[in-house]
């Protein structure tokens, strides 16, 4: 078994034409020559016994210890911190894998399941990047954790800042935010700033704001951040007693989180966990697809940004995604591909993985409209396994559930959308006759 120690991992810079080296306490976002994205690189000669660590992992689940509680840590090998750091952790990760058979009949596959990191502690998949990235934070000496958002990374970061008694401002699109992720940040304490702008206003703000030395940067953009989320294809490739699905499938929005899922599997891959990656597909909201339009282009120069995304998934309304070329290597890499799904599409779905009994944000019901395209489009065959990663809780935006239930969710185009799914309460008298009704209509609607 290897030591999980600081001197194994560096800094790099994953331009081909750069890979610059940085260390892992100098404190950039992007490659100081070239401006490139960084990777965390785990040194290439270190042995891993795969078969004993995965033991290690797996006995992990029943110990007392908080690393070990922590579904983040407990994979701490694959960590670039020593051994002795004090982490930052709620408790992430360790989310549920769900069979979801209604979203796999919607989908016309046999099988269908669904990885459920809305289950986080801050209901999103935020959380397992965010306990990693803060940990940093404290140890770099950092006075201000800051990160734009389209709110779940802002809940996130908020929570963990609280945790690490760090001092915490966070940016947002003004008015474009769901009331209860903007709840969750001032709960927790966060500085919460609303701009006129969209996300990607933000995030040149809060890029500006970095330049600062005490104030720490903890978007995905952080390649700390990757390096927790890339967590979740561990647990996941443990869930599946190693035996990796043929399709992955997750929202994109800023690209971080495809990146993490696929730097997460290539890194198994070569350390001999498993023997494949699965394909990974990335699926956009059709009016916020700059990485869906860079794929289907056949040049694929250069991503082009969308000015004015838009969307009703509010968390992916992104037009000028920071990560995408960390994604692209992903997509590429894997043979998966990029694809967009409409308002309705979006829409429908998440009302179907309600019918499971499993709640999700509009942003996390892409993967199942677009698992149930390709599967008519024949990309993704029968036969073969496939999980698509929910990213976010039900609860996050209730107004858009409740709009669809209720036939008044409109597109940001003004067309309404048709609640195919729908379910709208209905009022009733208290009265016995009324409520034998309403028990006597159910009834008959269901088959005994
Ligand atoms: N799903 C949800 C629920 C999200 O909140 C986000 C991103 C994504 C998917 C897209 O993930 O950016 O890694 O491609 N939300 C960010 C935020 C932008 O600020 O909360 P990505």
């Amino acid at each position: 078994m290897i030591e999980s120690k600081q001197s194994l991992f560096v800094q790099r810079c994953i331009a081909p034409e750069c890979r610059a080296e940085y260390g892992l306490d100098d404190r950039l976002y992007v490659c100081s020559r070239c401006g490139g994205l960084l990777d965390i690189e785990r040194l290439e000669d270190v042995a891993v016994e795969a078969a004993s660590l995965r033991d290690v992992w797996l006995k992990r689940r029943s110990s007392a210890d908080a690393r070990d509680r922590s579904g983040v840590w407990r994979f701490r090998e694959f960590l670039p911190f020593d051994d002795d750091t004090a982490v930052v952790s709620l408790e992430e990760g360790n989310t549920p894998l769900y069979d979801a058979p209604r979203s796999a009949d919607y989908c016309r596959l046999p099988q269908l399941r669904l990885k459920h990191q809305g289950c986080n502690p801050t209901g999103s998949f935020k959380d397992t990047g965010m306990t990693v990235a803060v940990t940093q934070a404290r140890k770099l000496g950092a006075r201000i954790v800051v990160c734009a958002s389209t709110g779940n990374t802002a809940a996130s970061l908020a929570a963990y800042a609280a945790r690490a008694d760090l001092l915490c401002t966070i940016i947002v699109p003004g008015g474009q935010v769901s009331p209860a992720k903007l709840a969750q940040a001032l709960d927790y304490g966060a500085k919460v700033r609303e701009i006129d702008g969209n996300f990607d206003a933000c995030m040149n703000a809060v890029r500006e704001l970095s330049e600062d030395d005490s104030v720490y940067l903890v978007n995905s953009i952080n390649p700390f951040r990757i390096e927790g989320q890339k967590t979740v294809a561990f647990e996941l490739a443990e869930q599946l007693a190693w035996q990796i699905p043929d399709h992955l499938v997750v929202p994109g929005g800023n690209l971080g989180n495809s990146s993490a899922f696929g730097k997460g599997f290539r890194e198994l891959l070569r350390s001999g966990f498993i023997e494949r990656q699965p394909k990974i597909t990335v699926v956009q909201a059709a009016g916020a697809a700059p990485f869906a339009r860079f794929y289907a282009d056949a040049s694929r120069s250069t991503l082009i940004n969308e000015e004015h995304p838009k969307t009703l998934a509010s968390a992916i309304k992104i037009g000028a995604p920071v990560s995408w070329q960390k994604a692209w290597r992903v997509v590429s890499e894997t043979g998966g591909s990029v694809i967009t799904v409409t308002e309705q599409e979006i829409a429908d779905a998440k009302a179907v993985i309600g019918r499971d009994g499993i709640g999700c944000e509009p942003a996390s019901a892409t993967t199942v409209a677009g698992i149930r395209k390709l599967v008519e489009e024949d990309v993704i065959k029968e036969t073969e396994s496939v999980i698509a990663v929910l990213t976010g809780h039900l609860l996050k935006d209730t107004d858009y559930v409740m709009k669809y239930h209720n036939q008044e969710l409109v597109r940001p185009d003004g067309e309404r959308i048709v609640s195919t799914f729908g379910n709208s309460p209905v009022r009733v008298s208290a009265s016995r006759t009324a409520i034998d009704e309403i028990v006597g209509a159910a009834l008959r609607g269901r088959p005994s």
